[in-house]
């Protein structure tokens, strides 16, 4: 019985020594610990043996018994790191491998000169207010005293959506000064940024769909005075403290007096180049105070509170800022033009 003890022992050592997978051990355990196992058997045939040879069986059993569980053990532990071994050789990064290069956008300049120009206004107190790009004829024209007829309304003619041209695409940011003052009561300060639209052939400085911003300041005792104070702040801000502007008289329907503001231009400081076109300046944009029957068509008392207003082109502020010559490079989204800024 020693003798057969033995070569399990050494038998079962050896299997488990050559083992190779998680499953082959476990038969193993099975085959010689299991109820039905080999040394089990031997346990079991105990009562056979004489009183003597009992205990030297029993021992040597146990001795065997302990060495194969801990083998198993051993050689699962040896099995699990030589695993982990492979993994981690296997799924070595190489981090000499060049990457793939992530190619970080930018805004768009009329993005960026428009959000410039926004945080000057939000700086001087100014709220932004937006209004719909389809909007009435009546908010886009007439509450701007720009009635059915006026000639001011042929110079912008825009898209209509119905047969009595009562809805349109807006062709100005003027429509939310309306919006504005009918819903709020003075104070105002606001700036309206969006899309405007107008039945506009593209060309070098137009196109039928750009950007505009609109400024309405509403108050007791505004005068034009506050006009030059903020557009002057604004130019400064944004083209440097020694840009100049000229305010020039001219006529807007919904503003009295109405003035159009330049500014020098800055290749040749007034003297006149190919860039002003000989002028000296840079028109910018249109302003005025707005005008009594305006405020008093929203319910604001023209007695009480008088108010200033301007719109200006965003792509126009943007090609004079980035001196710009051909407005279509703003909308061909190309990467040779855009990467510049
Ligand atoms: N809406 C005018 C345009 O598109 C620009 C303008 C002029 C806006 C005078 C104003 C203003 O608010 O007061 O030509």
């Amino acid at each position: 019985m020693k003798a057969t003890l033995e070569e399990i022992g050494r038998a079962s050592l050896e299997a488990i020594k050559n083992a190779a997978e998680a499953s082959e051990l476990e038969a193993l355990r099975v085959r010689y610990l299991g109820k039905k196992g080999e040394l089990t058997a031997v346990l079991k045939s105990m009562g056979s043996f004489t009183p003597e040879e009992r205990p030297v069986i029993g021992q040597l059993a146990n001795d065997i018994r302990m060495k194969i569980e801990s083998a198993i053990t051993d050689r699962a532990e040896e099995m699990k790191s030589a695993m982990m071994e492979n993994k981690l050789h296997s799924e070595t990064i190489d981090v000499t491998i060049p990457g793939v290069k992530v190619r970080v956008g930018r805004s768009h300049p009329l993005t960026a000169v428009l959000d410039e120009t926004i945080d000057i206004f939000i700086g001087m107190g100014f709220r932004v207010a937006e209004g719909p790009e389809i909007e009435y004829s009546d908010y886009n024209f007439t509450r701007l005293n720009t009635p059915v007829g006026h000639p001011a309304r042929d110079r912008q003619d825009t898209f209509y959506f119905t047969d009595d041209d009562s809805v349109c695409l807006r062709t100005q940011t003027s429509p939310v000064q309306i919006r504005v003052m009918e819903n709020s009561s003075p104070p105002i300060r606001i700036v309206s940024p969006g899309k405007v639209f107008r039945k506009d052939e593209v060309d070098a400085t137009h196109s039928p769909v750009f950007h505009q911003i609109e400024a309405l300041v509403v108050d007791k005792g505004i005068t034009m005075g506050d006009l030059k104070g903020t557009l002057n702040t604004l130019v400064h801000r944004l083209y440097g403290p020694d840009a100049s502007t000229r305010f020039r008289p001219h006529h807007f329907p919904f503003t009295e007096p109405s003035c159009e503001v330049d500014v020098q231009c800055f290749e040749c400081r007034g003297k006149g180049c190919r860039i002003c076109k000989g002028e000296g300046w840079i028109e910018l944009l249109g302003a005025g105070m707005v005008h009594p029957d305006v405020l008093a068509g929203c319910g604001i008392d023209p007695d009480i509170y008088s108010g200033f207003a301007f719109g200006v082109g965003v792509e126009r502020l943007t090609m004079r800022r980035f001196n710009i010559s051909d407005m279509r490079l703003l909308y061909e989204n190309d990467m040779r033009f855009l990467s510049q800024f």
